[in-house]
């Protein structure tokens, strides 16, 4: 969590590394990149939107109507059709789209021809079962090749999917589907999970008690055991695709409308359904995809990301499609049946470009170097690390230990807001440092302010700002243009506020340095401190709870929860299990808090407000800083103590 202190905070780095010269020169992007781009940073956008195929292609670039943004509006295309028809009819039929890997050792190949069929096939199954132009359609499922198909199959009928990550609780799918009104909910009988089966349509069962717009639940057959289905509301995923054809008219969408929704956390309890659509979003991801990872015709590729999260929508489905690519997808995680399983695939499918998070990376470093040395890894020619700060010695071991000291490391700063990449090295162009995500991509306006919105001058530190609308960047948050306004719009004029401490270097390289508000980052997913705080006030016995992030060495932060029980309950070693239990049950098994404290008061200010950074220097182990307006000082004292045995677990 990002202190004042912290903002202010400068770090040295000297290492740099510039580009290898045989790398730079067959780069996607050459020298004269950012120039064009700052020349006319529209001109810029839209010959990158003229590379989509348009059923009517636009004349307008961009309207502007802060905060809203119009990218490319009288065009007329279809994501699916750039994704798929366009390389079929190319001639790309054969190509390799998917190298898939699940997680019990099954796998096969899946040809752009064959995914188009597919896709095809479902979305003829949907429009059967009613769905149609302007619906939205959550999508609950494990990384299996019907994940995408589903996606994809929504695009080319003009639904917008609402994908909600398939470790979320029922709660959580209750929220997201009631709140843009899903007509239908696709899933799986169960996914694996480290040789577990995760029951994923029960969870579907049981939030489709509380959810009323979904007519139909669509469950593909992953793992085979038996599954509750109820008659008139639950298709077999072979039933609604039995006896379709394998042709579907695309339909033909206005660059403005909905691609989908995906739900992220902010600093309330209700999540935001954060909107992108369709001729823009495709123009940020499929330019920053060729340009940051340097896809070449006959690379391999491989974000190991879920699909579930923006990562993978961006950079395992649509901008590695649009772009033709041969990708990976994996199931499962990466120590099963041992911890080599990443490098193993590496190995099998030759991969050029591997993209993963700093969480992971560490992970690995904890493992040890056996792992990545027992497999052949030179393939490898570029390594991106996305989802969080990366740390100097994280990046170093990645490029040392799996990149074998020649790879370029990418450090990509976006957000789901963003819908692609933002601060990024070019690898054929720019000198990267251990730890920097270094410049703006062309044509991203970008600056560093402080509290009374001066741009920091370089050498400092602040909030970073976007200076300029670009063409993936959320359209709003679903049904609440206010909320858009206020989080993105409100704190300085004309600028849109990301969140994120940064600081420059004198050579002008940014430095993330985490987020500025109640919002957490474990192991590169966002989790509202809020949110957590409202499933721990739901059990009878809290009668207060307080929830902030904390240093860890693995995940980045770590979730630590401070409760006040009702009445005198002192709480209890159980109770504190219980309550983990509870979170975990109520959001979803990755939110629950590693720390647990009991206090008898949280500590507030006089006017009732609870003094978060106290509890974070608490949790942290700091030197507290100025208490004074604290209610009762005592409180402190006690929380000092207790934050000494505080319930702990190492999950
Ligand atoms: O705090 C930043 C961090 O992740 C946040 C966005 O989270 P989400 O919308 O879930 O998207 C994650 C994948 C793009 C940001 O506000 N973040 C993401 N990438 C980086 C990062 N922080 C530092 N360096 C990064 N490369």
């Amino acid at each position: 969590m990002t202190t004042a202190q912290g903002i202010e905070a400068l770090s040295h780095e000297h290492r740099h590394f510039p580009p290898p010269p045989d790398f730079a020169a067959k780069a996607n992007a050459q020298p004269g990149i950012y120039e064009e781009a700052e020349a006319d940073y529209q001109a810029f956008w839209a010959s990158w939107a003229r590379k989509l195929e348009w059923m009517k292609p636009f004349t307008k670039t961009l309207e502007w109507n802060e905060p809203f943004a119009k990218w490319f509006s009288d065009g007329e295309l279809n994501a699916c059709v750039n994704a798929l028809d366009r390389h079929v009819r190319g001639g790309k039929g054969s190509r390799i789209a998917y190298y898939y890997e699940g997680e019990p050792g099954d796998r096969w190949t899946i040809t752009y021809q064959q995914l188009l069929d597919d896709v095809c096939r479902f979305a003829n199954g949907l429009r059967k079962l009613g769905v149609k132009k302007g619906d939205r359609v959550a999508i609950y499922m494990p990384m299996i090749p019907e994940l995408p198909v589903a996606m994809l199959a929504c695009a080319r009928i003009g639904a917008a999917h609402s994908v909600i990550f398939g470790g979320f609780s029922p709660d959580s799918i209750v929220d997201r589907v009631n709140d843009s009104q899903c007509v239908a909910l696709i899933t799986a009988d169960q996914g694996w999970r480290r040789g577990k089966k995760i029951a994923l349509k029960a969870n579907c069962d049981e939030a489709m008690k509380e959810t009323p717009s979904i007519k139909h639940c669509i469950v593909a057959k992953r793992v085979g055991d038996p599954v509750e289905m109820k008659e008139g509301r639950d298709v077999w995923w072979h039933d609604a695709i039995g006896g379709q054809s394998a042709q579907c008219e695309p339909e033909r969408m206005n660059a403005e409308d909905l691609l989908f929704l995906l739900y992220t956390s902010g600093t309330t309890a209700k999540p935001k359904g954060i909107k992108h659509t369709t001729g823009g979003y495709l123009t940020g991801v499929t330019s920053t995809h060729k340009l940051v990872f340097d896809l070449k015709d006959d690379d391999v590729y491989w974000c190991a990301a879920d699909i579930g999260w923006v990562t993978g929508h961006s950079y395992i489905v649509y901008g590695p499609l649009c772009n033709g690519a041969t990708s990976v997808i994996y199931e499962g995680t990466p120590d099963f049946p041992d911890k080599d399983r990443l490098w193993e695939i590496v190995e099998r499918y030759k991969v050029n470009i591997l993209y993963t998070a700093p969480t992971a990376i560490r992970t690995f470093m904890k493992w040890g170097v056996e792992y990545p040395q027992k497999h052949d890894l030179s393939s490898l020619r570029l390594l991106g690390s996305v989802g969080e700060p990366i740390n100097p010695e994280a990046w170093m071991w990645y490029r040392d230990h799996i990149g074998g000291g020649k790879c370029p490391v990418v450090d990509t700063w976006w957000q789901t807001e963003t819908g692609g990449i933002m601060i990024s090295p070019l690898p054929g162009l720019t000198t990267t440092l251990p730890g920097s995500a270094t410049h703006p991509l062309p044509g991203i306006g970008v600056d560093i302010v402080n509290d009374k919105n001066e741009s920091v001058p370089l050498g400092g530190g602040g909030y970073i700002v976007l200076t300029r609308p670009w063409p993936s960047m959320l359209r709003g948050i679903w049904g609440d243009d206010e909320r858009y306004k206020e989080t993105y719009w409100s704190k300085f004029p004309h600028k849109y506020l990301a969140g994120d401490g940064c600081r420059r270097d004198h050579e002008g390289n940014y430095w993330f340095m985490g987020r500025i508000d109640d919002v957490m980052n474990v192991s590169g997913h966002r989790i509202s401190t809020t949110e957590i705080e409202s499933a721990l006030v739901e059990h009878p016995r809290v009668a207060e709870a307080a929830v902030v992030g904390k240093v860890d060495d693995v995940t980045g932060q770590a979730i630590v929860a401070f409760v006040s029980l009702r009445g005198s309950d002192a709480g209890s070693h159980d109770l504190g299990d219980e309550l983990r239990k509870h979170v975990g049950e109520k959001l979803g098994k990755f939110t629950t808090p590693k720390y647990l404290t009991f206090t008898q008061e949280l500590p507030k200010t006089r006017s009732g407000k609870i003094m978060r950074r106290l509890l974070r220097d608490i949790a942290e182990g700091r030197m507290l800083g100025d208490t004074t307006t604290l209610a009762d000082s005592s409180v402190v004292a006690e929380l000092q103590e207790r934050a000494k045995t505080e319930v702990h677990t190492e999950e």
